[in-house]
């Protein structure tokens, strides 16, 4: 499998392993497995997940030796900033601050956002993708979705999966999603799973014990995305091997937040992301953009508060309105402002993993590319069995036919053409 590049640990000090890339040096911890200098691995979200052997790594680096020199050349050709794209001053003295690694107000964050020119807009987006690669070169994160269940017990007011939304239902068993992540993992050498499902009481603690145990095996990084299940579970499930936790907290503003979620309450949702990463998961998280009543100032609190909570990826997408919902009727986010909020992300929070969501895919095609011309660095494939997927309705998406092979072979080309390199964004 092509698209993760093994890293060679030169050095560990502590928990920390120092891993060569061809030259280039990343720290990934090493608490996962047992690993010593001079063994290849392979590291997701700064965590060393699996052992690669010799002569498999060898095999490995010299597909990706010139392939790794010429994708670098590209991403930098791609990151050089136009300057015949105008802006206004005030605009221009936001970038130059961005250029020169000053802190922004919160005026300059208003002043990205209120940028509304197409070249604007684009130069904003291509400030965003130099200072990403000058920060964290070419790595690209590419990792598997599977969404295993959706019956949820929760009602939000904007997701197509609610209790109360008519949706053909499925549940994956504990034994089916062991043999699908043992396919994504073993046959199409995914080195990160997302685990995705409404909130579903019906996979007990003991099934979902019996489930992180099977899949640590594989040597994958192992990604919960649950929704608010109790700590002591969530706890337990890091013992078992679970190593990284997706949990938005959808919006920073109080009023919006207990209007669409009423059963639940902002403060505790904030309290279980603390304790996740308190536990020492990876955490990815943030919020759904768009949602109605939000004002500027709420976007840009919601990129502080994800920056607050210390997340080893950012997480955000536009709402797209689902039918049968609260906000069905919702008008769509404009494409710019998506680009900008990507952006903006990074303006603020200079090495951050990025991701390119499925909503931002959603919202429109060419946004999964200018996404991740604009300051995204991550990327997710979906592994959920074709006849399953648009049962998996918490928005209406476009559904991909193509085989998993297929999908994998669309994303490292779009990769080339990007000038991106599968390895770990690091520690
Ligand atoms: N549009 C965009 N994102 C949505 N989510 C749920 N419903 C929608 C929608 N209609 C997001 C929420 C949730 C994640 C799994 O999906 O942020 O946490």
């Amino acid at each position: 499998m092509c698209y993760a590049i093994p890293g060679k640990i030169i050095k560990i000090s502590g928990r920390l392993a120092t891993l060569d890339y061809f030259g280039e040096l990343r720290q990934a911890l090493c608490d996962f497995i047992q690993v010593r200098p001079g063994d290849y691995v392979y590291a997701q979200g700064g965590l060393v997940v699996d052992k690669v052997p010799p002569k498999e790594a060898a095999a490995t680096l010299k597909f990706w030796r010139t392939r790794f020199f010429d994708l670098k050349k590209t991403d930098a050709k791609l990151a050089l900033i136009n300057l015949s794209n105008r802006a206004g001053s005030n605009l221009l003295a936001v970038l130059q601050k961005i250029n020169l690694n000053r802190p922004l107000t919160n005026n300059d964050c208003l002043a990205v956002l209120k940028a509304n020119k197409a070249p604007e807009i684009k130069l904003i987006g291509q400030t965003a993708n130099h200072l990403r690669q000058k920060v964290l070169g070419n790595a690209c994160c590419v990792h598997g979705i599977l969404e295993f269940s959706n019956y949820c017990h929760n009602n939000c007011g904007y997701c197509g999966i609610g209790k109360n939304c008519s949706v053909k239902r499925y549940r994956l068993t504990v034994s089916e999603i062991c043999r699908l992540a043992g396919v994504a993992v073993k046959k199409h050498g995914f080195k990160a799973l997302v685990l995705q499902s409404g909130e579903d009481l019906w996979y007990s603690e003991a099934k979902l014990l019996q489930l992180i145990k099977h899949l640590k095996k594989l040597g994958v990084l192992i990604f919960l995305s649950l929704g608010e299940r109790d700590k002591h579970l969530y706890q337990k499930l890091y013992r078992a091997g679970a190593r990284a936790a997706l949990l938005r907290f959808e919006t920073s503003n109080e009023k919006i937040y207990s209007q669409l979620k009423p059963d639940s309450s902002l403060t505790k949702r904030l309290t279980l992301i603390k304790s996740l990463k308190n536990m020492g998961y990876l955490l990815a998280t943030g919020f759904i953009l768009g949602l109605p009543g939000e004002t500027s100032q709420d976007i840009i609190n919601n990129l502080l508060l994800t920056k607050s909570l210390g997340p080893d990826m950012y997480s955000f997408g536009p709402l797209i309105p689902a039918p049968n919902t609260l906000l069905s009727n919702n008008h769509l986010t404009d494409q710019s402002l998506a680009i900008k909020i990507i952006a903006l992300a990074r303006f603020i929070d200079r090495p951050a993993k990025i991701l390119l969501t499925t909503a931002m895919e959603t919202l429109s095609k060419n946004l999964k590319t200018e996404g991740l011309l604009s300051g995204a660095n991550s990327l997710m494939i979906n592994l959920t069995p074709p006849q399953l997927k648009q049962c998996y309705a918490i928005y209406p998406r476009q559904i991909s036919n193509l085989a998993t092979a297929q999908q994998i072979k669309k994303t490292v080309a779009l990769l080339y053409r990007l000038g991106r390199a599968p390895l770990d964004l690091g520690y």
